[in-house]
């Protein structure tokens, strides 16, 4: 049987609220069965039911499976133009000027899927920051989908990855061909790392950030997560340090000490010195 009953929706509603925070709405029904057949298939059992039964007994390979399903993970090179602009005009130059004496950056994708998105500052740093190649760079790329992180990590991308948003002077020089993928060149690969990172879930130490992108992700959460997850972002970011949120989202109306700051056609927000 492959439709969903009323039952094993309101548990996975429930499941995934609890493992990720995402709010999956009463009619996105479809999108359960959309993505979880592949999953029943993959796992050659015969029914969401029975995805569901292995979840109630905490079957961990489930489990991952069914999140990396339900998450959406689109995602594409320097995407939406603007937060780039931002970044190559105003933000990277503020924050390489303000660290100077320390010599050393600290970027971190907080929701990156496939990695994209940390690419495409990698590759923006390397191609018109050269005064930063001898810094110590921290390139970070985080998070809840193991199999997301895994992509990333591998650096490889299909032809149709590829024509989605990367300028064929990028193709041409940070990538080799390899059979059907396209693999992204060692020493940029190299400034990067790509972690697991549930941001739902209360955040373990880790140094400050200079930059924060926090793209795309806060729109599948409700209010209070969201207030939760902006609070955490502001406490690991260094004072003066910047948040980029997707086009859909703001901090305003959710937390206090960010200044929404208009730069090249976006708006970014710059954690108070306080
Ligand atoms: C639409 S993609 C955004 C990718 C990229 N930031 C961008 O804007 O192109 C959203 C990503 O958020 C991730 N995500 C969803 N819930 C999460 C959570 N609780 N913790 C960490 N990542 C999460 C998903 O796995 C997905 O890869």
């Amino acid at each position: 049987m492959t439709t969903t009953t009323a039952e094993d929706f309101q548990y996975l509603q429930w499941f995934l609220f609890d493992r990720s925070a995402i709010v999956l709405a009463e009619e996105k029904q479809y999108l359960v069965e959309s993505r979880l057949l592949p999953v029943v298939q993959r796992s050659g059992v015969d029914s969401i039911t029975d995805l569901v039964r292995a979840l109630r007994r905490g079957d961990r390979p489930t489990e991952t499976a069914v999140i990396d399903a339900m998450t959406t993970n689109e995602t594409s090179w320097f995407r939406d133009a603007s937060p780039f602009d931002a970044l190559r005009k105003v933000v990277l130059p503020d924050m390489i000027a303000n660290n100077v004496t320390r010599r050393r950056l600290s970027i971190w994708s907080a929701a990156c899927s496939t990695g994209q998105e940390l690419y495409s500052v990698a590759m923006l740093l390397d191609a018109e920051f050269a005064e930063v190649a001898s810094w110590k760079l921290d390139l970070l790329g985080t998070d809840i989908s193991t199999s997301v992180v895994e992509r990333a990590r591998s650096g490889k991308f299909s032809a149709l990855e590829i024509n989605r948003g990367l300028p064929a002077s990028n193709l041409v020089r940070y990538f080799t061909r390899d059979g059907a993928q396209f693999v992204i060149a060692d020493a940029l690969k190299s400034t990067t790392r790509f972690e697991l990172f549930n941001l739902a879930k209360p955040w373990p130490p880790m140094q400050d950030h200079d930059l924060i992108l926090l793209r795309n992700v806060l729109i599948y959460f409700d209010s209070t997560t969201k207030q939760r997850v902006l609070k955490a972002a502001r406490s690991h970011l260094r004072p003066g340090g910047y948040l980029f949120l997707g086009t859909a989202e703001t901090t305003r109306g959710l937390v206090e000490g960010f200044t929404a700051v208009p730069v090249a056609g976006t708006t970014v927000y710059r954690r108070e010195e306080a």
